[in-house]
């Protein structure tokens, strides 16, 4: 599956409400790839183009690319170069130094033909360091909202677009791809929700509720927080999202 074949929609504009912590939890990743003066970098995923920002305040020359035109048209108000193109369909050939992404890799499927379009986008010896959803990614979420749409005779696996690998599978398509991984591991993140679980879900993962017929999305929304609420909300009314993050780093063999 890749994004277009989400039910998900980008608002650029309740991202922000509700989602802002994704780029800011983004600094140990950001830091990872260590961009530089005169680097060129690909952000795959750029969202509303808060992190492009930071890599292009280092003196890197930044190209952003985001499935969604919201989000793009944000990336752009914020002055950056950035392109309404999905990983997917990369024709870039030899000329990056290095390919960022964070939060994004998991909607992109199929994930070998996004790493051997990385692959080609990058310079021999360039680098490839992102962030995105690992194995066990959000698994309360998950299965309170797939109990919820089983309750209502829904099949919820039917409808789930992410890609969250463990550690060694994603290391093994990276190498498959003649990369050779400097890092490659798994990072439970709890991650405290500004909005609630219910707002998460409407912001991120519309996927749970798109099933659902529209009048009957508030109860649904009301049975999934009633299931986590023991699990995910704390004695001062914080709600946590059972964040993995798969964290990686790895460098493109050079020319022989
Ligand atoms: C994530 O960033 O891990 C994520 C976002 C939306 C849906 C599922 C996972």
């Amino acid at each position: 599956m890749n994004a277009d074949e989400s039910n998900q929609i980008w608002d650029a504009e309740q991202y922000a409400g509700n989602a802002r912590f994704v780029s800011d939890l983004g600094s140990p990743v950001l830091d990872l790839l260590a961009p530089g003066p005169g680097q060129k970098v690909l952000d795959i995923g750029c969202g509303d183009g808060a992190l492009t920002a930071r890599i292009a305040a280092t003196g890197a020359n930044v190209v952003a690319i985001d499935h969604s035109q919201s989000q793009v048209e944000a990336a752009r108000d914020r002055g950056l170069e950035a392109r309404q193109l999905s990983a997917l369909e990369l024709d870039f050939e030899d000329e990056f130094d290095a390919v960022f992404s964070n939060a994004a890799l998991h909607w992109i499927k199929p994930p070998d033909l996004v790493v051997a379009n990385v692959a080609r986008a990058l310079k021999p010896g360039g680098r490839f360091v992102g962030e995105f959803g690992g194995a066990g990614n959000v698994g309360k979420i998950r299965q309170a909202a797939m109990a919820a749409l089983r309750s209502r005779g829904l099949d919820g696996e039917f409808v789930e677009p992410w890609y969250f690998p463990n550690a060694e599978e994603y290391g093994a398509l990276l190498q498959a791809a003649d990369f050779r991984v400097d890092s490659v591991e798994l990072i439970p993140r709890p991650t405290a929700l500004p909005g609630g679980v219910a707002e998460w879900i409407k912001t991120l993962a519309q996927d749970f509720i798109a099933p659902v017929p529209e009048e009957e999305r508030p109860a649904f929304l009301i049975d999934v927080e009633k299931t986590l609420e023991k699990d995910l909300r704390d004695s001062d009314g914080v709600w946590w999202a059972d964040y993995v993050r798969l964290r990686f780093a790895a460098m493109l063999a050079s020319a022989p």
